[in-house]
């Protein structure tokens, strides 16, 4: 695991279509669809920005992650996640750092991505998503 590169900006809203409407009317950022991601308890909005993507997350329930992560800090950025070729071999190398994984395993996210998540307190306080890219 060598090669690693920004994939997308994770950003909790409470409202994903007043968030979806004011990032495309003043950025520019294309329209696109929602989707839920019921594990998660998000409906997940992903449009591209350059070279990367922007996620849009809303929570589905008051207990989800990105409620709690809502309810405490307010809307802001939720998470930054890199592309890795390999996101066994990524968690591994984490680990191997000393920094805690949140998913133990690679587990299915937004638009059938193999991610896992690395716990913020290790990472300076950025919640870390790894999303398996083959061509990473
Ligand atoms: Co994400």
């Amino acid at each position: 695991v060598t090669a690693v590169r920004l994939h997308h900006v994770g950003i909790a809203v409470p409202d994903l279509a007043a968030a979806a409407r004011v990032y495309r009317e003043a950025l520019g950022l294309p329209p696109g669809v929602p989707e839920h991601v019921e594990r998660d308890a998000v409906a997940v909005l992903v449009v591209p920005a350059g070279g990367v993507l922007l996620e849009l997350l809303q929570p589905l329930d008051d207990r989800g992650p990105v409620a709690r992560f809502l309810a405490r800090r307010g809307p802001g950025v939720h998470h930054v996640a890199f592309a890795v070729p390999d996101v066994t071999a990524a968690l591994e190398r984490a680990r191997a750092a000393g920094v805690t994984p949140i998913d133990e395993a690679p587990r299915p996210g937004a638009h059938g991505w193999r991610v896992a998540f690395l716990h913020p307190r290790d990472l300076h306080g950025v919640l870390v998503e790894l999303v398996e890219d083959p061509g990473a």
